[in-house]
């Protein structure tokens, strides 16, 4: 879905909690597009922004679309599979990892197979071996990978090829601190993942909790409403367990 004002909002807080100053911060995405993230970042002010792309058609049409700023290094943009660009231009520096490389094997039959569509997995065990206390990894989509189970068997999409349950065991470092980040639009949410710890999000606070309570639009959408009633009482225990109470219900449920 990319990026939102939320998201925004939280990449401006890590970076000012650790005293880094947007032009001097360095922010890497996988999975370019139409360039809308990164013409985000450009917004947010990041000193240098590169973007990983395995599709050569997004890479020609960003070439244009940014060729100022790809004139002054201020955007890089690299073809290929994140799997493997990533190792190739990590460095230390880099404050922003921005997770979108979602492949599209519906569209782009050519292009996608098992090893590259869902690239997340991979990037996650690189990425989290190598990061310091300097740096936020953001995950896209998460709302739509926490409930991946609902997608099973759906043919050369992306998100059937991701395991919620792997996931959780790449993620659950000790001192590596988690965030899911809700949309204002109730379909969507990011997660965030960091060793840092002067990074807080108050999930108590009032715009956070309505965000969560939100996201069960998503749920709705999904035509996952057969196992819930609109009665208020049931939506204030989703409230309150959204995520848990979901898995309960879907356990065994195949679409
Ligand atoms: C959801 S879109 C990215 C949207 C973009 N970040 C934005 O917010 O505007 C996902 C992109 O990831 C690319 N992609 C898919 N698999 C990839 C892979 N293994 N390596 C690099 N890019 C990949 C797709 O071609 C597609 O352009």
């Amino acid at each position: 879905m990319g990026v939102n004002n939320e998201v925004n909002k939280y990449i401006k807080n890590f970076l000012n909690v650790n005293g880094i100053v947007p032009n001097e911060a360095n922010y890497l995405e996988t999975g370019l597009q139409y360039g809308n993230s990164v013409q985000n970042a450009l917004n947010l002010k990041f000193g240098k922004i590169i973007s990983i792309e395995i599709n050569k058609d997004f890479i020609h049409k960003a070439n244009e679309k940014f060729k100022n700023e790809i004139k002054n290094s201020r955007v890089i943009l690299i073809e290929g599979d994140s799997q493997k660009k990533l190792k190739e231009v990590f460095n230390k520096d880099i404050n922003i990892f921005f997770l979108d490389a979602h492949g599209f094997g519906s569209i782009y039959p050519e292009i996608h197979n098992d090893q590259n569509i869902m690239p997340l997995e991979n990037e996650l065990k690189f990425l989290l071996n190598k990061i310091n206390e300097n740096t936020l990894i953001i995950i896209d989509d998460y709302l739509k990978i926490k409930n991946s189970s609902f997608f099973l068997n759906r043919k050369n999409k992306w998100v059937s090829k991701v395991s919620y349950e792997k996931l959780k065991k790449i993620i659950s470092l000790e001192r590596l601190n988690t965030f899911e980040i809700f949309g204002s639009n109730g379909m969507e949410s990011h997660l965030f993942l960091t060793f840092n710890k002067k990074f807080k999000v108050n999930r108590y606070s009032f715009k956070y909790m309505i965000n969560r309570f939100l996201s069960i639009k998503f749920y709705y959408k999904k035509n996952f409403h057969i196992i819930l009633s609109k009665k208020i009482f049931k939506k204030i225990i989703i409230f309150l367990f959204t995520e848990k109470i979901f898995s309960l219900f879907i356990k065994n449920k195949k679409p």
